[in-house]
């Protein structure tokens, strides 16, 4: 798929990997909709980015799905149509699963995976009727892998690794495409050194044979390449530094 003039929508496009996917794919020459909850923080980065391209902000709780069916909306009222979906906001929580409340556990799951559901059904909708089009999903190395205390997020991302491989043979025959990236650690506002603490920022390091994190944009291009590959479909791109070697 050539990305110039298609449309993209990124959910948790305010930060981190998110806005580094919306950089790349204004640098593509794509119309992006930066789709987030953080009101503030989304619409000063949207700013920002136009003198990129074209690009608009969206506010969305993605684990509300009348929320998540009114962002496809707006992306297809400002821009016409929706040509890629990438499902990226996600939250960690991180504790031992005998402390973990219910409230939290859920929290997790509906931010992480539920909003996989709602964007994917409310995209799809339209594309299956538009010629076609990329949903890509933020996975996560913790979506094969398990770690004690991401009892909720392994969950979640375990189940985004099938909900992409589900999606894929159900709608290929209508030239939609469905991946997933599955980053190892990323430098991001959750995963930092100042964040974390350096005992445990240097703890993670260590499990990565590259010997270092990831950094937003090494996760973008990955996006990028699943939206341009004709091939591509249900399939999880790990880009993790050798974690899961
Ligand atoms: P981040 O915290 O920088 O960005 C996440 C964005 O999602 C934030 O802008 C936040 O406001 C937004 N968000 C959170 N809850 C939301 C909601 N209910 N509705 C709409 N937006 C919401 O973190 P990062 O690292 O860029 O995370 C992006 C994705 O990458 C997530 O799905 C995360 O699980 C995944 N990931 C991150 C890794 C890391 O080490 N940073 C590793 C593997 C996966």
């Amino acid at each position: 798929m050539d990305l110039a003039g298609k449309v993209a929508v990124v959910t948790g496009g305010a930060s981190g990997i998110g806005l580094a996917a919306a950089k790349a794919y204004l640098a593509k020459g794509a119309k992006v909709v930066i789709a987030d909850f953080n009101e503030e923080g989304g619409k000063q980065e949207t700013e920002n980015l136009k003198s990129h391209g074209e690009v608009e902000f969206f506010k969305v709780d993605v684990s509300s799905e009348e929320a998540v069916e009114n962002m496809i909306k707006f992306a297809i009222d400002t821009f016409g149509t929706v040509d890629i979906l990438v499902n990226n906001a996600g939250i960690g929580v991180q504790g031992e699963t005998h402390d973990l409340s219910y409230e939290d556990y859920h929290k997790t799951i509906a931010v992480n995976q539920d909003s996989v559901f709602f964007g994917s059904k409310h995209a799809v909708r339209h594309m299956m009727n538009h010629g076609g089009g990329v949903v890509i999903n933020t996975a996560s190395i913790l979506g094969s892998v398990g770690e004690g205390s991401a009892f909720a997020y392994n969950a979640s991302k375990g189940a985004v690794n099938l909900m992409t491989k589900s999606l894929a043979l159900q709608y290929a025959d209508k030239n939609i495409r469905v991946n997933a990236v599955a980053p190892g650690y990323v430098e991001s506002g959750m995963v930092s050194r100042d964040a974390l603490g350096p005992e445990f920022y240097d703890q993670l390091v260590s499990k990565h044979p590259i010997g270092r994190l990831g950094q937003p944009e090494e996760i973008a291009h990955a996006i990028i390449f699943l939206s341009e590959n004709d091939f591509m479909t249900g399939t999880t791109i790990l880009v993790d530094g050798g974690y899961t070697a």
